[in-house]
């Protein structure tokens, strides 16, 4: 039997709660219509054109799935010969926190470190300079996230200038967007989401963490990916018979901007917690860019915090000091960042 939490509030994640009103009533006043399974039906079919239309990308391939970790492990399954690899950084979602899923599709994943969470064009050439025959592995691919790990926004010179270091080795540019509505709406960054899809050969945009029950977009922008997707899909379990779950909670989150309002309001609680845990003496650990901020505390303002809050230790960072996760939501309340804070400085 689980118990009820203790603290008054968790910054754990941002898919803590269920969904937002509005996708809840989509789903409601939509359930008793009958519709074809797999993905073709109207809601699917309303949320793709919604979603090319945003991504000024008529021809766009888009495939619902039910999660990230599905997401990455298809495009890149997909994309990917039995002998090439996957360039990304070291702190990685597909590195860490997969469980190896990507590897159990057969293809190693070339890790770069990164003290920002990005992955730079010189260590991408790197590893492509490293790999020099059939030897070795044949690096093809090149996963980032945005957000990154780190909670940091790529903007576009930087996704310009791994497109280029990526079309001059021939390697494919796969964007993990788990967090892409934070990232499109982060007061740093510099892109749009037809800016995201011009710069890369794919990318999915996360529903889970922006207020959908669950789900990703997968998009194929580049055309030359698109064949057969869709049995790649249905191979790796994820071409879903109930297709309209997902389709409706997208065309729900793409009429009248509803993501990124979403989105936008997670980033004001960040950086509404961020300024006033630097304003209290704090440092972070990277710079706060998204819904995901890494506040450095010593180990007795922690447990203090704990009393009332709940949030991931990210990394030691000193002898008597960690950096903290917090991650806020499309559903935090403004008065629990004010909580927050209030408690924050009952510590000093
Ligand atoms: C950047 C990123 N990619 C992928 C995933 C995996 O998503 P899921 O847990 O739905 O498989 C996550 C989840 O936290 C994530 O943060």
């Amino acid at each position: 039997m689980s118990t009820a939490p203790t603290h008054q509030h968790a910054f754990f994640d941002d898919y803590s709660e269920g969904a937002h009103p509005d996708i809840l009533r989509r789903l409601s006043e939509t359930n008793l219509n009958q519709e074809i399974g797999y993905g073709e039906d109207r809601l699917s079919a309303r949320a793709a054109d919604l979603l090319r239309n945003a991504m000024a990308q008529p021809n766009a391939d888009i495939h619902f799935v039910t999660g990230g970790t599905q997401a990455n492990l298809i495009a890149l399954a997909a994309i990917l010969k039995p002998y090439e690899s996957v360039i990304a950084a070291a702190s990685g979602h597909i590195a860490v926190h997969e469980a190896g899923a990507i590897e159990a599709t057969g293809h190693r994943i070339n890790q770069v470190e990164s003290e920002d969470g990005k992955v730079t064009p010189q260590r991408v050439q790197a590893v492509v300079d490293a790999h020099t025959d059939e030897h070795m592995v044949k690096p093809r691919a090149v996963y980032i996230s945005n957000v990154t790990e780190l909670g940091t926004v790529y903007r576009a010179a930087e996704l310009d200038a791994l497109s280029a270091v990526c079309k001059a080795n021939g390697l494919l540019l796969y964007l993990d967007g788990a967090r892409l509505g934070s990232a499109l709406t982060s007061p740093v960054g510099d892109l749009d989401l037809p800016g995201i899809a011009r710069r890369v050969d794919l990318f999915y945009i996360g529903g889970t963490k922006n207020g959908a029950l669950l789900g990703e977009a997968l998009v194929i922008a580049n055309p030359r990916l698109r064949e057969g997707f869709r049995y790649h899909v249905k191979q790796r379990g994820a071409l879903l018979a109930k297709g309209r779950v997902v389709g409706a909670q997208f065309a729900t989150l793409f009429e009248d901007d509803l993501f990124f309002r979403l989105a936008r309001h997670a980033n004001t609680q960040a950086q509404r917690l961020a300024e006033g845990i630097q304003a209290r003496g704090f440092g972070l650990l990277a710079q706060p860019q998204s819904n995901l901020i890494f506040p450095i505390f010593p180990d007795a303002v922690i447990a203090g915090l704990r009393r009332r809050f709940a949030f991931h230790t990210w990394a030691r960072v000193g002898t008597d000091r960690s950096a903290v996760r917090l991650a806020t939501s499309w559903a935090t309340p403004a008065g629990r960042v004010d909580d927050f804070l209030n408690h924050l400085e009952t510590l000093l």
